[in-house]
């Protein structure tokens, strides 16, 4: 490795490795750009055999994500999925590797996304139908103090279904539970160092007996309950009727039926719908659970967006935003966005500050390349680190404060920021991005219109650091949601 290291001039900088396990126990998994400050913004580790370069702030994310974005658009191979029967033409969408089959699919998955409109109702309506059930389950804790959580993540993985297999499920629905559970606890096994960091540095460990067999349980677990709902679509299909997601993949299927490298087949379709959940409800759940908690802590900006906070003797009435726009005989929709900026500057600097995917998810060089007048070969691990750049000094007026006037213009309306870059950017950036934008603010201005959140009475202001295992999420904490 070092011969290596010295033959690549200009490689970038980095702390000095061990064998065999290189910068394994040098790196604090919960801020691993935390060496920046002593290696510079651009800097190198090695872990286990894999060299692993980090990018921080917006100059060389954007260098690297943007106007190089060919060269960066590959995803590490991942043994715990290779495991699980991912090869090429049927791995996904989110670590699929770049080429043809990753192309085909997120081409087919973008418009599919886009264009309902297909079956009953729209996009729109879907997610306002969900905002209004979430809705009636915060008033049916009268006022008591609970967990948010839990209805978010029901909410938000409710949008999903409904796209994916036609329709919504009841909170208390035991099978949608156990999903709902399935997946997050296998999203909480990928992002766990065992795998991220064990079984890829050293898979020969997947060769021997131990527990770390057990993390394969509810990826399988996941998969069958997939299957079982791809099962009933193919029952009850009718080709003249698209339902949703999954109706349209098995059209696809059948017109690729003669060709047999396609990435249309059915395994693909069950870790396409795996991945959208896996993609989808995490971080939208969280983003909205720190957005209340947000609003427990500021509540100056809370009754802003909605005034019925009595005023703490600050004589502003600046924005009585939803009450005045929208009011409270209708439901918020999204063509309120523009005439709501400052709520709409809540939503974005909440997911500024919260920051939810905070080191991206890994790329990989598919050429020899440089960033930032670095060389960087072929088949280097790159984390693009977007906390550095929602948080960069050189860009931001208050990185490490709630501010959400980093989103507004001198005259209150809204802007958009440069590097305001939560979804990533180039090639491989989120798919999702619409769908949240749209879950994002209507659940947001719906709770707002209806609900005034207060911190419960014996318990302390929930903290805004939380933790971090691939995504930033909040110490559970509990709020009381009074009806308006
Ligand atoms: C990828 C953020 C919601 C589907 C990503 C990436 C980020 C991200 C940072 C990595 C992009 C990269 O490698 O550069 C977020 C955030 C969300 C969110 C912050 C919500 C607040 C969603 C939703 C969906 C989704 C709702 C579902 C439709 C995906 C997929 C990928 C992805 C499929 C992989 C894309 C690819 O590799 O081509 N997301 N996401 N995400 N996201 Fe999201």
């Amino acid at each position: 490795y070092m011969k290596r290291r010295k033959r690549w001039n200009n490689y970038p900088p980095g702390p000095v490795s061990l064998p065999f396990i290189g910068n394994l126990l040098q790196i604090n998994f919960q801020c691993p750009h935390v060496l920046s400050v002593k290696f510079g913004k651009i800097f190198s580790l090695q872990v286990g055999w894999k060299n692993v370069v980090l990018l921080n702030g917006l100059d060389a994310v954007k260098e690297a994500l943007v106007q190089r974005s060919d060269d960066f658009a590959d995803r590490p191979p991942f043994s715990l999925f290779d495991h699980l029967g991912y090869k090429k033409n049927c791995e996904g969408i989110m670590m699929a590797r770049y080429g043809h089959g990753w192309k085909e699919l997120r081409r087919f998955t973008l418009s599919t996304l886009r264009n309902f409109g297909l079956g009953k109702k729209s996009l729109d309506q879907r997610v306002t139908e969900e905002a209004g059930c979430l809705c009636s389950a915060f008033s049916s804790k009268d006022g008591h103090p609970f967990n948010p959580r839990f209805l978010i993540n029901s909410a938000v993985g409710n949008v999903m279904c409904s796209l994916t297999f036609g329709n919504r499920f009841e909170y208390s629905n035991e099978k949608f539970l156990r999903m709902l559970h399935l997946i997050e606890e296998a999203f909480n096994i990928g992002a766990g160092i065992m795998s991220q960091v064990t079984l890829n540095m050293m898979p020969w460990l997947l060769y021997i007996p131990g527990p770390q067999h057990n993390i394969f349980q509810p990826y399988t677990d996941s998969f069958d309950i997939l299957r079982e709902i791809v099962k009933e679509h193919k029952e009850t299909r009718d080709p003249a009727f698209t339902r949703d997601f999954i109706d349209a993949f098995l059209e696809e299927i059948e017109k690729a039926k003669m060709d047999p490298g396609s990435t249309f087949n059915e395994n693909n379709l069950i870790f396409t719908v795996f991945d959208l959940f896996g993609a989808a409800t995490e971080t939208t759940t969280v983003t909205l659970c720190w957005a209340l908690l947000y609003m427990l802590r500021y509540p100056d900006v809370q009754r802003r967006v909605s005034p019925r906070i009595p005023h703490s003797g600050c004589p502003c009435v600046f924005h009585e935003e939803i009450d005045k726009v929208i009011g409270r005989d209708r439901s918020p929709e999204i063509e309120d966005q523009v005439n709501l900026p400052y709520t709409n500057a809540v939503v974005y600097e909440t997911q500024r500050y919260c920051d939810v995917v905070f080191a991206g998810v890994p790329r990989t060089t598919c050429r020899d390349t440089e960033v930032q007048g670095f060389f960087i070969p072929k088949d280097t691990i790159i984390i693009a680190v977007l906390s550095s750049v929602l948080k960069d000094e050189t860009v931001w007026e208050k990185p490490h404060q709630f501010y959400p006037e980093h989103f507004l213009d001198a005259d209150g309306q809204f802007v958009k920021r440069e590097a305001f870059l939560p979804f990533s950017a180039g090639r491989r950036m989120c798919l999702g991005e619409q769908l949240a934008r749209k879950e994002l603010f209507l659940f947001f201005t719906t709770l707002l219109q209806h609900f005034t959140f207060h911190i419960p009475e014996d318990q302390p202001r929930p903290r805004e650091d939380g933790h971090y295992i691939l995504i930033h999420s909040p110490d559970s904490y509990e709020l009381c949601a009074i009806p308006r």
